[in-house]
């Protein structure tokens, strides 16, 4: 197949793996404008390079024409959370979406493969909008722990130097590892409460502090300015102390300030 055929082909691939990307980022962005810990720590997306796809098809006896009906994951998103637990409640999300339909799952999480890998894998329906109209687009969701995502990174890496035949004993050390992952993930989740307490505040502290500086710039418009000074040291001062009850209060005192010149909204 010619080249400009394929870009035509996987032109519409691009653009679900573009919007997908941003929507599955978006859900980071929201949890983070709340002050709230988000079960999705990153998203990453691709379109399968040509080369893969033709591997694929071979190895399958997949013909052109079956190419986009068998070929599931010429759109692949691939999304990592701290916990085991956010998996579920990013699953959970996907499900709910009303833009995206969810063909098919498979739970490598509770049922490792014989390899080692686990991994949540969804496969979705999801309808791109080109030049022709609307198009329905297979796409498949891979989605994992960190720690499930470094040992799928290593093994893959093997797979390709052996060329799919990694050696016995490197398979069991392999599956050593992917035991020992469950393990680390069980250890976090341990932690987990402590963690998300911590990334909690942190998330809250620094929404206080941007709502902050966008009032005192504000007040630079409308209000004297030596006294928008004098609130700037104040500011650094409880800033300093490092104590949130005392940022808090700060941050009220300055809305009132703020609201007797109506400076929130400028
Ligand atoms: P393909 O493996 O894609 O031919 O289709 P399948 O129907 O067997 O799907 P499966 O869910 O087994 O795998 C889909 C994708 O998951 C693969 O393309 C890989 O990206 C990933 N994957 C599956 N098994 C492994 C594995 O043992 N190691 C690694 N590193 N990745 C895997
Ligand atoms: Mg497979």
């Amino acid at each position: 197949m010619e080249i400009q055929i394929w870009r035509e082909l996987l032109d519409p691939y691009q653009l679900a793996v573009d919007e997908l990307v941003v929507k599955f980022e978006h859900i980071i962005e929201e949890h983070n404008n709340k002050g709230l810990y988000s079960p999705i720590e990153l998203v990453i997306g691709r379109v399968k390079s040509i080369d893969s796809i033709l591997d694929k098809m071979y190895r399958k006896d997949i013909s052109l024409g079956e190419l986009e009906e068998r070929i599931e994951d010429i759109a692949g998103i691939r999304i990592t959370c701290q916990f085991v637990e956010d998996i579920d409640r990013v699953v959970e999300m996907i499900k709910k979406r009303s833009d995206m339909d969810v063909l098919q799952e498979k739970d490598y999480v509770s049922h490792m493969k014989s390899s080692g890998y686990r991994s949540y894998h969804m496969i979705i329906s999801y309808v791109v909008n080109t030049m022709e109209g609307p198009k329905e687009i297979h796409a498949e969701i891979q989605i994992r722990t960190l720690a499930m995502d470094f040992w799928a990174t290593i093994e893959h890496s093997l797979q390709y130097k052996y060329k799919d035949n990694i050696p016995d004993h490197i398979q069991k050390k392999l599956i050593d590892a992917s035991e020992a992952i469950i393990v680390l993930d069980r250890a976090m989740s341990d932690v987990r409460d402590e963690i998300m307490d911590a990334q909690n505040t942190n998330k809250i502290r620094e929404n206080l502090i941007k709502d902050i500086l966008n009032n005192i710039q504000n007040l630079y418009k409308v209000a004297n300015k030596g006294e928008v000074s004098r609130i700037q040291e104040e500011f650094y001062k409880v800033y300093l102390t490092e104590d949130m009850g005392k940022l808090q209060h700060f941050s009220r005192q300055l809305d009132v300030i703020a609201e007797g010149f109506q400076a929130q909204s400028l």
